[in-house]
């Protein structure tokens, strides 16, 4: 039997900030950023957009009534929870009006919280075929104002319904998956911003990559010449071009070129969206199936995960047959067009307003927000939602 997933939806918040304009207002060279770093556009959250919101706006892009009578497990990997009990799926659960009678749970793992969702889901389908699984990535990336790492936030959620015989991408192969224990990049419970040992997060994901790509090869048999793409969770996109680099060699030249041409494809999406941590990877993958022309059905995608302190995992699966059929690209590009640039004063201004912890009651004005689902206020330490 084949699982994989078999739709996925893509959400980010209405407003964006311009990095030339970012890397002004710093005084740095707008080329670092958007050739160094490789960022046109940073995704900004309103107040009434959380990961909750996001995550229910992903799933509301490709759920139908039927899927939400057969979804039985809901799982939303986030960096970014609000809540150090209380399990963000529950929300999203109520939120999308799928069946009660469904395990609801958040993983937390750095960037890796989705990918551990979906082999968690993969085996809940093998164990019962009729039913799916919806797996969301979902966060807000902060790392504080005029920091090293503020080049590299953004804002946004993936939504994946894992289910038997998936029109989209199959699985297939041993995936290869590592732990060690290290502090590239962590965010205490007391800290709203996250904390980074940048240049030494960047060696790690080059060292965890190289080790999952060799066990990948050794478990399966397989060379690079396998690999008809390759997608990279993507902090920012020159991130998974080093990467990438590492490896090419191991491929002759044509296929070293198509390799790197699928890689320009599947970063289109995230130049202009950020680093949204455990969604990063699958926008990537997103953006190479709406974006390149030269996939066809049955060519084989690897995906590399990385969770900072930290997990590396690699994986693949092989297109479906129609598996065009099964995306949305039109509506996409209305999403992306209909955002709103906003100043880089605006952003800050944004950056630093945010929710009363003191039980206060705040009520937001989403007049502006034309999303679905927008968070409408908080009171007495709940928040509290709307559906358009
Ligand atoms: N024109 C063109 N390029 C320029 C330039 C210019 N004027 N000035 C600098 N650059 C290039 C640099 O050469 C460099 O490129 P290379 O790395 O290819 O050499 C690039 O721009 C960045 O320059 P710096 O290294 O000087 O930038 P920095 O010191 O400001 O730090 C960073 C960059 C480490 C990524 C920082 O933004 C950061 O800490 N980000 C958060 C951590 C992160 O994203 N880590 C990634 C791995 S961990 C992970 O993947 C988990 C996760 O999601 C967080």
């Amino acid at each position: 039997m084949k699982i994989g997933i078999d739709k996925i939806g893509f959400y980010t918040p209405p407003l964006y900030v311009d990095m030339n304009e970012l890397a002004e207002v710093r005084g740095d060279d707008p080329a670092k950023y958007t050739v160094g770093i490789g960022q046109s556009q940073m995704a900004v959250p309103p107040l009434s957009q959380d990961i909750v919101s996001m995550a229910a706006n992903a799933a509301l892009q490709i759920l139908e009534e039927e899927d939400k009578q057969k979804i039985d497990l809901v799982i939303v990997g986030t960096e970014s929870g609000f809540d150090a009990s209380k399990s963000a799926a529950t929300y999203v659960h109520q939120l999308l009006g799928i069946q009660p009678g469904a395990r609801s749970m958040e993983i937390k793992h750095a960037c890796y919280g989705a990918t551990a969702g979906i082999q968690m889901a993969k085996g809940h389908i093998a164990l019962h075929p009729d039913r799916k699984a919806l797996v969301i990535g979902t966060d807000i990336a902060r790392y504080g104002l005029a920091t090293g790492g503020e080049v590299t936030q953004g804002a946004g959620a993936v939504a994946m319904l894992i289910s038997a015989d998936p029109r989209i991408l199959a699985f297939e192969d041993e995936p290869a998956y590592v732990t060690h224990d290290i502090m590239d990049f962590w965010r205490p419970v007391y800290s709203p911003y996250a904390m980074v040992d940048g240049k030494y997060s960047n060696e790690q994901y080059i060292a965890f990559f190289q080790e999952v790509w060799n066990l990948y090869k050794g478990k399966n048999q397989r060379t690079l010449a396998d690999m008809d793409a390759m997608c990279f969770h993507l902090p920012y996109t020159k991130m998974g071009k080093k990467a990438l680099s590492q490896v090419l060699a191991e491929a002759d030249e044509e296929k070293q070129a198509e390799l790197l041409a699928a890689y320009e494809a599947s970063i289109l999406y995230n130049r202009n969206v950020g680093n949204i941590y455990t969604g990063s990877l699958y926008l990537s993958f997103l953006s190479l199936l709406e974006n390149s022309t030269e996939l066809a059905e049955g060519d084989r995608i690897g995906l590399f995960s990385y969770g900072s302190g930290a997990v590396g995992e690699f994986f693949a699966g092989t297109l479906v047959a129609g598996y065009r059929e099964q995306l949305a690209s039109a509506d996409y590009a209305d999403m992306f067009e209909n955002r709103r640039k906003i100043s880089v004063a605006e952003y800050e201004a944004i950056f630093s307003h945010s929710l009363p912890e003191d039980g206060s009651e705040l009520a937001i004005d989403g007049s502006e927000d034309s999303s679905a689902v927008c968070l409408s206020g908080i009171n007495t330490h709940k928040r509290h939602y709307f559906v358009k």
